[in-house]
């Protein structure tokens, strides 16, 4: 049975994904502790999004096992040792503690900032509106954008709307952010303040798995670091060791290009 109090937030189990012919994971397995943050990185295909994805069940992994607080999403393992797939519905809830921040942001660009972040704890997660409201104020704060609340999407900057999306994710109270490239569509001048956001949200204590190019980040932010190659962990520690001295011979490789 789960165990809620010792499990890891998020444990990813030989998860598997194929596409056709094409098996872009091949048993990737980590687990991220209450409060930590782990980095993914690795070349492009190398299979980044696509865990990401499966480990919120955007995909459906072709088999392997991710688990949040100990509970399997994709099947209920009951006490009588027999188990049942779950429906797309008892998934969704699932999903709910996965806070997921995308390359593209996604704002709806009809509803202004604040419309934007409220929207969810309303809808999905059927706060009142007032106490919603109080929610996406505080998550809009701490992306520092309260003055821009009653503002549309359109009149701000890729890294104002990017920390929209970031305050939007927050909203729904997850258990862990998922962060995919939140920075590559942005120009260079823009990273930084939503990098600024997200090392306070790592400080603030966020359990968050982070795909980025970002080495610089990587290296300070995170508790570990995962080199993904051919759709397996190649190398995996902490920032210093990855960083420093790679065991692999592959992923030496990799940071030598990105440095050139
Ligand atoms: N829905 C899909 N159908 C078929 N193939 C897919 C699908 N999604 C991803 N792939 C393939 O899986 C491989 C891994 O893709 P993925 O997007 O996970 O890589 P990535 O590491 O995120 O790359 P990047 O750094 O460029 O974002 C690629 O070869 C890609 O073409
Ligand atoms: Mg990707």
């Amino acid at each position: 049975m789960a165990d809620p109090a010792g499990a890891p937030c998020v444990e990813v189990v030989d998860l598997h994904k194929r596409f056709g012919a094409l098996e872009v994971l091949r048993g990737v397995s980590f687990a991220v502790d209450r409060g930590s943050v782990v980095s993914i990185i690795g070349a492009s295909g190398s299979g980044k999004s696509t865990l990401l994805r499966c480990i919120n069940y955007l995909e459906q992994p072709t088999s392997g096992e991710v688990r949040i607080d100990g509970e399997p999403i994709g099947i209920e393992r009951r006490a009588d040792g027999s188990e049942r797939r779950r429906s797309m519905r008892e998934i969704g809830r699932f999903r709910r503690d996965l806070g997921m921040v995308f390359q593209q942001f996604n704002l709806w660009p009809h509803l202004t900032v604040l419309g934007n972040v409220v929207e969810a704890p309303i809808r999905v997660r059927g706060l009142p509106r007032r106490q919603a409201m109080e929610l996406a104020r505080a998550c809009l704060e701490r992306v520092q954008l309260s003055e821009k609340s009653s503002e549309y999407p359109a009149r701000l900057s890729g890294g104002q709307q990017q920390r929209v999306a970031i305050a939007r994710a927050l909203a729904m109270q997850p258990k862990v952010m998922l962060f995919d490239e939140a920075t590559s569509s942005l120009d260079p001048e823009l990273t930084g303040e939503v990098l600024e956001v997200m090392r306070g949200l790592a400080v603030d204590g966020t359990t968050m798995i982070v795909v980025t190019h970002e080495m610089g980040f990587a290296r300070e932010v995170s508790d570990r670091v995962i080199f993904l190659h051919g759709g397996l962990i190649e190398e995996e520690g902490p920032p210093a060791q990855v960083f420093g001295t790679p065991r692999s011979e592959r992923c030496r490789q990799f940071l030598a290009k990105l440095l050139h």
